[in-house]
């Protein structure tokens, strides 16, 4: 048995809100939506009702337009059904005691035509095409290889800025806790942020503090919304999912940090290892180090934790909340089972990504597999 008075199942302040232990539920793609509207079901709504036990749950990464979206079957925050979905799947995480944040996202350059309003190109900073980069436009499309974008214009900056503020807004009409602003893993804003996607010569890209521009407005609007105490971002200074590369992480995420802390949101989380793909092995120390330096509020990390490599990064200093995925797609009760030292499930990668109930909601719990 794992000890039952661990750290990981203290209580946090995050921000305004406590939770109720630190094992966060780190926001997962399931595309599993209705279609067509990209709207929240029922299925949905118990998948993360069974997941509540989490301190706090970060939702599924939503686009916040039609032109944000860049898979099938992902969810959106932009039409009422959307906000009606999402209000049966807030009910569903309230009533259980849980905490549940909305992850807003653009994809950018990660999409295609077929998912794009008219049939439009996918926009970006810059018409870089991402190498090797793929997506899937329907159940049977298979993975299909991302194309070069269109370079947005300057005058169309306002208009993105104002699709994550509609989406903050219709995330809190839908009754959520807060939102995380989607700044990692090869959409938009990051494609912003890294020098490899940015090559802009207007006020937006160049310049470290230019190609940081777009987000922090991106920030700024959000807060406006929710209020700082209520927002956090999502960034992955070292992965390399969707052709990524920044020529100075440390630099680039240190700064990025320092802007955010001024800024007062809630939290970062930070992406330090990705199964999707990163440019270091093991965890990127000195950019971890340059984010806790500069961001005083909360850190959380993620990726591939085990519990205890989770309980001793929190001893040690270098996080304050662990966020797991993959462990909570197999493990809808995983506090319980961390607390009580039970067995994990394993999960089943071929039900990652769209399909019906089976690897989504019935994965067990230990009452379900105690005789
Ligand atoms: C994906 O659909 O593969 C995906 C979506 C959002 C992420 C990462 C991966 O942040």
């Amino acid at each position: 048995m794992v000890q039952n008075d661990d750290i990981l199942f203290e209580p946090f302040e995050l921000g305004d809100l406590t939770l109720r232990n630190r094992i966060l539920m780190a926001p997962l793609t399931r595309s599993r939506s209705k279609q067509p509207g990209d709207v929240p079901t029922e299925m949905n709504a118990e998948y993360y009702r069974q997941r509540a036990g989490a301190g706090l749950i970060i939702a599924e990464a939503t686009q916040v337009s039609p032109q944000g979206k860049g898979y099938a079957f992902t969810p959106g925050i932009h039409s009422e059904e959307q906000v009606e979905g999402w209000r049966r799947v807030t009910d569903a995480v309230h009533e259980e005691g849980g905490y549940i944040f909305l992850q807003l996202w653009h994809v950018g350059r990660i999409s295609h035509p077929e998912l794009q309003p008219n049939g439009n190109k996918p926009v970006a900073p810059s018409a870089i095409k991402p190498e090797g980069a793929k997506t899937y436009i329907s159940a049977d499309s298979g993975m299909i290889e991302i194309q070069t974008p269109r370079a947005l214009e300057l005058d169309e900056m306002p208009d993105i800025i104002e699709q994550f503020r509609q989406g903050a807004e219709n995330a809190k009409r839908a009754g959520f806790d807060g939102v995380e602003i989607h700044a990692a893993n090869g959409y938009l804003l990051d494609q912003f942020i890294k020098s490899g996607s940015n090559h802009r010569d207007d006020e937006y890209g160049g310049s470290l503090e230019n190609r940081l521009r777009l987000p922090l407005e991106v920030v700024a609007a959000v807060i406006d919304v929710w209020g700082a105490q209520r927002v956090g971002i999502r960034v992955s200074p070292t992965g390399s999912f969707n052709a990524m590369e920044d020529a100075d992480p440390v630099t680039t995420f240190g700064t990025f940090a320092k802007k955010l802390d001024a800024l007062k949101i809630a939290f970062i989380e930070v992406v330090e290892d990705s199964f999707q793909g990163n440019h270091v092995s093991g965890r990127p120390e000195a950019v971890i180090e340059a984010i806790r330096e500069s961001f005083t509020r909360t850190y959380i990390a993620n990726g591939g934790y085990t519990f205890n490599e989770a309980k001793q990064r929190i001893i040690d200093g270098k996080t304050d909340l662990v966020s797991f995925g993959r462990l909570f797609i197999s493990n809808p009760d995983l506090p319980e089972r961390f607390r009580l030292g039970a067995p994990l499930n394993e999960w089943d990668e071929s039900t990652f990504y769209g399909g019906d109930e089976r690897g989504y909601i019935d994965y067990p719990k230990l009452s379900d597999q105690s005789t």
